[in-house]
């Protein structure tokens, strides 16, 4: 029986409308927009619609996925969402989504901070690569405002909201996640938690105190993460190159989760790689948690960045502390048809585009002419 590989055939984003600046957050707390620049890169990020929830997100990110894989939700045989923002503690957001998609299959929510949409691209392999399931929609979503305190300026410059989603499904040509590796190191939980309204601190016993002390709130030892990151960030992408028998010379495209450029500067310093193979957009979007490297791989993607052939590393990192990295090659055949029909979708809309401006300063030409003829008669 060939060998099945598990590829990604379709893919989507969504962010929300609202930008939050440097600027805004500037009258929020005392911060500068040239302390966040030069400490994190971040110059803006994307908030969430007050009635705008996770499922809505991942639902928005996920249809054009299946659109492009060319699937209905009928045909999915498991969702899984990367997502530690959910609608309700209980149950896990998976489940709303597959009824909002009028799916009729499995749903779980993967909770692992920033390293949820790594672990959940690989999980959702394995099944693929069993033989088990064809079609899983492996959903990245955060919306990590809701729980950033708006007057702790170590955090709250950090974070914004989105949703990225691929469809994996079955190939017999080698494409989809080549080599993987997850870790987990729970001594650093405190690094980087929610200290209240857990079973530690449930809201019933102890809601006075985590309102008075604002436990509800994202905590983070900035300077101990920041030292697993860039500790991590290098070497976990460089232990699956090796299990892949690759060099950073076959990467076409470094794809890291987009906390901070500084930590993505010092990778690409310890793997003597420069800075262009990386992808970078965190400055538009700040850290989105379990949505960052999807949003970063489907804009690597349209950006024209990564083709089919290529072999792409994603490293994630964050909250446990854990990690997880993958090198992806894009496969061809379905992809290659999506990608040729974004590419198709994307000259067409430039071609527009030009023709409107054109017409459009034909037409205020005209006008303009029409005008001056009239002041000229007018004038005689
Ligand atoms: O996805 C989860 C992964 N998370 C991360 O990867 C985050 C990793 N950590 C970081 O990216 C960085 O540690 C931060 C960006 C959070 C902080 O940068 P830093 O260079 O480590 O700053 P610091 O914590 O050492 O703070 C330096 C100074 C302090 O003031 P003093 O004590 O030197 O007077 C902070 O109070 O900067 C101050 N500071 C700020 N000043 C203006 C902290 N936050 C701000 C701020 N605006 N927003």
């Amino acid at each position: 029986m060939p060998e099945r590989y598990a590829k990604i055939t379709g893919w989507g984003k969504y962010v929300p409308e609202r930008v939050l600046t440097n600027a805004d957050l500037e009258k929020m707390v005392d911060t500068t927009d040239e302390w966040i620049t030069t400490r994190t890169g971040i110059k803006e990020r994307r908030i969430r619609g007050e009635n705008e929830q996770a499922s809505d997100f991942s639902v928005k990110s996920a249809l054009p996925a299946l659109q492009m894989a060319g699937i209905t939700p009928k045909d999915l045989d498991l969702i899984i969402v990367a997502c530690s923002s959910p609608d309700y503690l209980v149950p896990g957001v998976a489940t709303i989504v597959q009824h909002k998609l009028g799916a009729q299959c499995g749903a779980f929510q993967l909770a692992s901070g920033c390293s949820g949409w790594v672990y959940a691209l690989v999980t959702a392999s394995q099944f693929i690569q069993a033989g088990s399931m064809n079609n899983i929609l492996v959903i990245g979503t955060d919306l990590v405002s809701y729980g950033v305190d708006y007057t702790d300026r170590t955090t709250c410059v950090l974070f914004g909201d989105a949703s990225a989603s691929v469809v994996l499904q079955p190939s017999e040509e080698p494409a989809g996640v080549i080599t993987y590796e997850l870790g987990s190191d729970g001594s650093g939980v405190h690094h980087l938690y929610v200290p209240g309204a857990g079973s530690v601190m449930p809201i019933g016993k102890y809601g006075e105190r985590l309102i008075n002390e604002r436990l509800g709130y994202l905590k983070m030892n900035g300077q101990e993460v920041f030292k697993f990151a860039t500790r991590t960030l290098s070497s976990s992408m460089k232990r699956v190159m090796d299990k892949a028998g690759l060099l950073p010379d076959d990467i076409a495209l470094f794809i890291p989760h987009q906390a901070n450029l500084r930590i993505i500067e010092s990778a690409a310093r310890m793997m003597r790689q420069p800075l262009d193979k990386f992808m970078i957009n965190l400055q538009k979007y700040g850290n989105t948690s379990a949505a960052s490297v999807p949003l970063a791989l489907v804009e690597a993607i349209e950006e024209g960045r990564c083709k089919v052939g290529d072999k792409v590393v994603m490293c994630a990192f964050g909250a446990g502390l854990t990690w997880a990295s993958a090198v992806v090659l894009l496969g061809s055949g379905e992809v290659s048809l999506a990608h040729s029909w974004l590419s198709l979708g994307r000259i067409a809309r430039r071609t527009v585009g030009k023709a409107r401006d054109a017409v459009q300063n034909f037409l205020l030409n005209m006008q303009l002419r029409r005008y001056e003829a009239k002041r000229k008669a007018k004038a005689r």
